[in-house]
């Protein structure tokens, strides 16, 4: 694998949904690269498609055309078995409900990605220790969900996508649910995961003073990638790559 290889790209990626007999376009020719230990965020208004490009991105859903490709592998010539594999190896999720295992406290709910990954983790509580600790949860590691304020149940939900070490975490409205404290301390915590671990972290978000904040921003709208050479009024390019 060469050092310049894009972790995420994209090529001319498009999803229809038949809708009331006809094929909606969610997206139209999104082609995006995204390098190793980048982090960035995903703009644009509500039903323009960041959902249904995180989904692509991760595996979870498939294009109508084009290519996902993942670490150098083209997830759309994938079966199913192989696609759930990449996905539990390469890709971690975060969404906007915490969705933590309500009977397992916080070390539980981090160890059990590991406890179904094919890879073995010998000492697992002590990493889950470990990533908990990181994300500045270190008094908090029995604690069940109901002992936890939102933002520290979305830290742990972060601690628990990173359990099986992805090189992606993909973050789908991480602070939706968040109040502004909260918010501040989730996104010190995900500045603090780049930092430590080099994993490149997309963040689809409504707000724009948590995407300036990211090295880059990518918008979009009704399914397509705004240009940000098109706002600066330099032109328009039939496609282009951001
Ligand atoms: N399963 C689905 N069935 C019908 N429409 C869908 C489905 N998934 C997404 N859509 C539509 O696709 C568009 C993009 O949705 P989404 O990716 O969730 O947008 P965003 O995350 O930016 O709010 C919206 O218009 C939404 O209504
Ligand atoms: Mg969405």
């Amino acid at each position: 694998m060469s050092v310049s290889q894009p972790v995420i790209q994209t090529r001319n990626l498009c999803k229809a949904l038949p809708i009331g007999g006809e094929q909606l376009q969610i997206l139209e020719n999104i082609s995006l690269q995204i390098e190793r230990s980048e982090m960035v965020a995903i703009v644009g208004p509500s039903g323009s498609g960041k959902s249904t490009l995180m989904g692509l991105i991760g595996g979870l859903d498939s294009p109508t055309s084009g290519d996902v490709i993942i670490d150098g592998v083209n997830v759309s010539g994938l079966g199913e078995r192989a696609l759930t594999r990449l996905r539990n190896e390469k890709i971690g999720f975060v969404f906007q409900t915490f969705n933590l295992v309500p009977t397992l406290n916080a070390i539980e709910n981090v160890m059990l990605p590991m406890q179904f990954s094919r890879r073995q983790w010998p000492n697992a509580r002590a990493r889950a220790a470990e990533i908990l600790t990181m994300l500045g949860l270190e008094d908090r590691l029995e604690h069940t969900h109901k002992q936890l304020s939102g933002g520290e149940q979305q830290r742990v939900a972060i601690a628990r996508a990173l359990a099986n070490e992805p090189a992606i975490l993909l973050c789908d409205e991480p602070t939706g649910n968040l109040d502004k404290i909260s918010t501040g301390l989730v996104v010190a915590a995900l500045f603090d995961v780049r930092e430590q671990t080099n994993t490149t972290i997309v963040v689809v978000t409504h707000s724009l003073e948590l995407a300036a904040q990211m090295d880059r921003q990518i918008e979009l709208v009704d399914g397509r990638i705004v240009d940000p050479k098109l706002l600066a009024g330099s032109g328009t390019p039939d496609s282009f790559s951001v």
